[in-house]
């Protein structure tokens, strides 16, 4: 039952979130070519890693266990007892991150479940009163950044913990008793007011007690359509964000506040967990995409259902060659290690970012001039010029036709070893690649083709 209210709830989200509104008024007066300042770093980066850890780690059963189960407070306090990350090693994630070919994390600061990851003033639900016994998030901060990545936190407007925080069709309580009457009852003493100071006193413990932070994804709304939702009002969304562009004037901002109707209210959309081809209809927008190696943000270990190394690199090839970004979930387990599976993840990601990067980062669509091959995606340099014929299907012959491109291009080269691709002409419009027989050992090989008038 509550399986399908989640379900109905989330078709109902990513209606909300990815149907297009027409949105209107302004908050604040940049321009636009001063947001594509702002944002240069984060289009150029292209890639980013999503940590998801907190308590529900060590349920390792679904970030949403809390409301999947319907626990209360108390049956959920076993895991804020057992909580003992010995095993965190932020260095670690963040060497194995920009391995990957990641360029920015962003790091579950808090989510629905309440449980904050720093140390914050105003609640004594956070890790420091654990046996962790410290600041996890200046941890994270410090190792990111000493590995050159750009910081990001995930800050859930939602609380399942906070006394204040009141009733709505996915709060663990509502999930058994959800009459009206439960609703007014479990309602009684909760004031939103409340809980909407305490979120603007930790977000800026979030924003001024860790230096520059790069973005801030905050999570989620959903009061449209929905019987007992939230979103703007609820939030206070409009006061929220001019208080985290204050407090941070270059940071980017997710758009999950609820505020659709304004230009500003959010920076780049946030499609979750969408295909290829949905990924399609987002060229031209500001977005990234964001998904998991299975089928939970938070760690699972029963959840076998990975996607394979081709579909992550389909992802992040997708994202880039329609204009977005990919940010890839690990969540970590309550020990506070990447485990096996998702290393393995990043160990063949990074072997592929590492020769065949130049096709994604600083990259985007391609202009209109150049068709796409059968069988491949195109992603394209806009500051060197250079085009990337992504491989998807290697062809067994070795003869790869460039449709419309006789003329236009002037050399051509596999990334991965800047080796020479041979070609020719096939008629007045086309040419043909010559590739070795033997395919590179990459699942999806990229080759670089250098048009006419480009260096
Ligand atoms: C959804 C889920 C949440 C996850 C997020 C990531 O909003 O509620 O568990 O953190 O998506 O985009």
């Amino acid at each position: 039952m509550f399986k399908k209210l989640q379900l109905t709830l989330l078709a109902a989200l990513s209606l909300f979130m990815f149907s297009p509104v027409v949105a209107q008024k302004k908050l604040g007066n940049e321009t636009d070519a001063q947001k594509q300042k702002r944002m240069e770093w984060w289009t150029d980066a292209r890639f980013g890693m999503f940590i998801h850890w907190g308590l529900y780690s060590g349920a390792a059963r679904h970030e949403w266990v809390k409301h999947n189960e319907h626990l209360t407070d108390a049956q959920y306090q076993k895991y804020f007892d057992q909580f003992n990350p010995d095993l965190f090693d932020p260095a670690k994630w963040a060497r194995q991150a920009k391995a990957a070919g990641m360029k920015y994390a962003v790091l579950t600061a808090k989510h629905h479940e309440g449980f904050c990851l720093f140390d914050s003033k105003y609640t004594d639900y956070k890790a420091t009163n654990t046996k962790a016994k410290r600041d996890l998030v200046r941890e994270y901060v410090n190792a990111f950044r000493a590995q050159g990545m750009k910081i990001g936190f995930y800050y859930s407007l939602l609380d399942w913990h906070h006394p204040d925080y009141t009733m709505d069709d996915v709060h663990p309580l509502m999930q058994v008793n959800h009459s009206e009457e439960d609703y007014k009852r479990l309602n009684k003493g909760r004031d939103m007011a409340k809980y909407r100071q305490y979120m603007r006193n930790q977000i800026t413990e979030l924003l001024t007690n860790y230096g520059k932070i790069d973005i801030l994804w905050l999570d989620w709304s959903w009061d449209k359509g929905a019987k007992h939702g939230k979103g703007e009002n609820d939030w206070g969304s409009v006061e929220l964000l001019k208080l985290v562009r204050k407090l941070q004037p270059g940071i980017i901002v997710n758009n999950r506040l609820g505020l659709d109707e304004y230009t500003d209210g959010g920076d780049f959309a946030t499609p979750e967990q969408v295909g290829p081809a949905e990924l399609a209809k987002y060229k031209g927008k500001t977005f990234e995409t964001c998904q998991t190696f299975s089928g939970s943000w938070g760690y699972y270990r029963d959840e076998n259902t990975w996607k394979t190394h081709r579909q992550l690199l389909d992802l992040l090839i997708t994202s880039v060659s329609n204009g977005g970004n990919l940010i890839l979930n690990v969540g970590p387990t309550a020990r506070g290690e990447f485990d096996s599976r998702a290393t393995r993840a990043l160990d063949s990601l990074a072997h592929w970012t590492h020769a065949n990067g130049p096709s994604i980062y600083n990259c985007t669509y391609t202009p209109d001039a150049f068709q796409t091959p059968e069988g491949t995606k195109l992603t394209y340099n806009k500051t060197s010029g250079r085009l990337y014929v992504q491989v998807y299907q290697y062809p067994k012959n070795g003869k790869l036709t460039l449709p419309g491109y006789n003329g236009k291009i002037k050399y051509a080269q596999f990334v991965n070893d800047h080796s020479e691709v041979i070609y020719k002409p096939l008629n007045a419009n086309d040419l043909e690649l010559t590739l070795p027989v033997k395919k590179p050992d990459y699942e999806i090989p990229v080759i670089e083709l250098v048009p006419e008038g480009v260096k």
